[in-house]
């Protein structure tokens, strides 16, 4: 099963693909993590990725497409794709990759949340930036105060969680992102839309609840 997780920046795209992915045992692609992974080991893409990332801009499409579709060339079984697509042009290529294998994505969750429940999610996220585990200080509070639970020392914030980056990110989301959704109506795909308004774990039962009914398996 292949399936794409669309919604807006702190949408909770990171926090329910980890719970996805550990209930129904598929891997979990995320562009920003990679884009992360590729500038901490200071990669030729890492510095061309950091200085859109840094400014909430999208990184180039001819980046983006060859580092996903690679990603996913590695992956053995199913995947949730989470950020990517993130223009019309990338879901175009990506459709284009799959269909060159026989495959197709099964199914788009779309989590729906407006733009002022958004802020105070960004700016109260902290990040673990060895494991990638993603934390809120009011609504996913880590055991100790800002250390990670699996050990691997002290949170962070992310640099593009401030204030005035988070307004341009929600700003490209609306210019460039939510058109993707029309892109995968318009192609016929099954789209789940779920309210992203809701206390992490509902949110989480109710795309669970979709997901069950698609009898969603690895592979
Ligand atoms: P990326 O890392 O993909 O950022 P994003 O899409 O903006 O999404 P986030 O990771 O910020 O949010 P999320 O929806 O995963 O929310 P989370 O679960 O963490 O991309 C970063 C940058 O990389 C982009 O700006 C761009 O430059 C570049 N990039 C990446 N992909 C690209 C692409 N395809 N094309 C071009 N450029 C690309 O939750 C957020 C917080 O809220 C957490 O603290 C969490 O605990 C809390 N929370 C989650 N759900 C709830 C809830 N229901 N109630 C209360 N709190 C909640």
């Amino acid at each position: 099963m292949k399936l794409i997780l669309l919604g807006p920046p702190g949408a909770g795209k990171g926090t329910q693909c980890k719970r996805i992915i550990e209930k129904y045992g598929m891997e979990h692609l995320s562009s920003g993590d990679i884009l992360r992974a590729e500038r901490a080991e200071d990669t030729e893409l890492g510095q061309k990725a950091q200085s859109y990332m840094d400014s909430g801009q999208l990184v180039p499409d001819d980046i983006i497409i060859g580092m996903m579709i690679k990603a996913m060339t590695k992956s053995s079984g199913g995947y949730v794709l989470d950020g990517f697509p993130r223009t019309t042009v990338q879901g175009e290529e990506l459709d284009k990759a799959l269909a060159a294998e026989g495959e197709k994505i099964n199914a788009i969750v779309n989590l729906e949340v407006d733009d002022e429940v958004i802020m105070p999610r960004m700016t109260g996220r902290r990040s673990c930036p060895k494991c990638g585990a993603v934390y809120h200080i009011e609504n996913l509070k880590p055991r100790v105060e800002g250390v990670c639970d699996n050990g691997c020392g002290e949170l962070v914030q992310r640099p593009d969680d401030t204030l005035e980056v988070v307004s341009n990110r929600l700003k490209v989301y609306h210019e460039q992102t939510s058109a993707v959704v029309g892109y995968y109506k318009d192609s016929g795909s099954l789209i789940i839309n779920i309210n992203a308004d809701q206390p992490i774990e509902e949110v989480t039962a109710s795309i669970f609840a979709e997901l069950d009914k698609l009898n969603v398996q690895v592979g």
